[in-house]
């Protein structure tokens, strides 16, 4: 990476915030035409790292990694085995303790000194990774970016708990919440609604140290207190921990396991993966078509939207 400019000022990254917005308001970015998910394009990469297992990075972020000259990552976040094996040539720079107003000139100045940057976020960026402000303040200086998705820690603790997210009668819908707290009101903490629903897996980022607080509230508020609750701590990672419990005794099993942070906390029964019903999937369904007189076809035909698990008769979207 070149030498850094002495005069590293950035525009004030909420007024560039600010304008992008308001640009994204009224006019769509015509690479959303231009460009698939996956594609290299022009600009600084800001690449899911995935949640924590360098063999769990995508085949375009590690080639991404390849070319760097600067790796700006997510601190301890992200695997250091990961940036050993995947950027060993790069320099790396945590973003930890570290602002926008220092974050974006580092980024951008590295850019326009012809250095190939990447910004590195653990999991995938979409999710909790504060990418977008960075994102919008480095456009403004005319900095371009984009997104290249990771393996978003729900979906490592799921595949831990050799479990699905969505199971057939059991778990119609999946939630990616956190906690109330500094970053959260009350008001906005939604975890109770979604518990109520009964058919939705809550999947509980940021909120690790609020694990028994949380439930208590769920208690107060009169959730059943056998509802199911795994912590997966790690996922991924070689020190990878599971908790099972229920609502009323996963907080005093993580009070005794010491974990304060790091840690996927999963509510509902598709926790256990119990109780759930064979998709219409694979009960030849798609072969009767939905009236079931044979004349669905092959689902492909009718190019309808497909799902995985529990495709639903009384709608046209056929599965795959
Ligand atoms: C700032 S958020 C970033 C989330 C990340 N963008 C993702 O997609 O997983 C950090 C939170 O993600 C969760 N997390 C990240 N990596 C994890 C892992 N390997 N196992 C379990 N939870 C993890 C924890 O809840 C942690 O508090």
């Amino acid at each position: 990476m070149s030498d850094q400019p002495e005069d590293t000022a950035a525009t004030d990254p909420q007024s560039a915030i600010d304008a992008q917005g308001e640009q994204r308001r009224t006019e769509l970015d015509d690479r959303i035409f231009d460009h698939n998910a996956g594609d290299e394009q022009e600009g600084i990469p800001f690449v899911g790292a995935g949640p924590g297992d360098p063999r769990l990075l995508t085949v375009a972020g590690k080639e991404l990694l390849a070319e760097a000259d600067l790796v700006v990552h997510a601190g301890s976040l992200v695997n250091s085995e990961l940036l050993e094996e995947y950027c060993d040539h790069a320099e790396t720079v945590s973003s930890i303790g570290k602002d926008l107003e220092e974050l974006i000139p580092l980024m951008r100045d590295a850019h326009e000194d012809g250095d190939n940057v990447v910004r590195l976020h653990s999991g995938d960026p979409a999710i909790y990774g504060a990418a977008l402000e960075q994102m919008d303040a480095l456009e403004h200086e005319g900095v371009p970016t984009y997104f290249v998705p990771g393996v978003t820690s729900a979906f490592a603790a799921s595949a831990t708990l050799r479990t699905q997210l969505t199971l057939n009668e059991v778990s119609n819908h999946v939630a990616f919440t956190r906690p109330q707290g500094e970053t959260l009101t009350e008001e906005d903490d939604h975890i109770g609604e979604f518990v109520e629903m009964g058919d939705v897996t809550t999947c509980i980022y940021l909120g690790t140290h609020a694990v028994a607080e949380t439930m208590d509230r769920l208690i107060d508020d009169g959730h059943d207190p056998e509802i199911p609750v795994a912590v997966v701590y790690h996922a991924s990672w070689p020190d990878e921990d599971v908790l099972y419990g229920t609502i009323g005794t996963i907080g005093e099993k993580l009070d005794e396991a010491g974990y304060r942070a790091s840690a996927m906390v999963i509510i509902g029964e598709a926790v256990t993966g119990a109780g759930y019903e064979r998709s219409y999937l694979y009960d030849g369904w798609a072969d009767r078509g939905p009236d079931g007189d044979g004349a669905g076809g092959d689902a492909s035909d009718d190019e309808t939207e497909t799902t995985d698990d529990s495709a639903n008769p009384d709608t046209t979207e056929a599965t795959q």
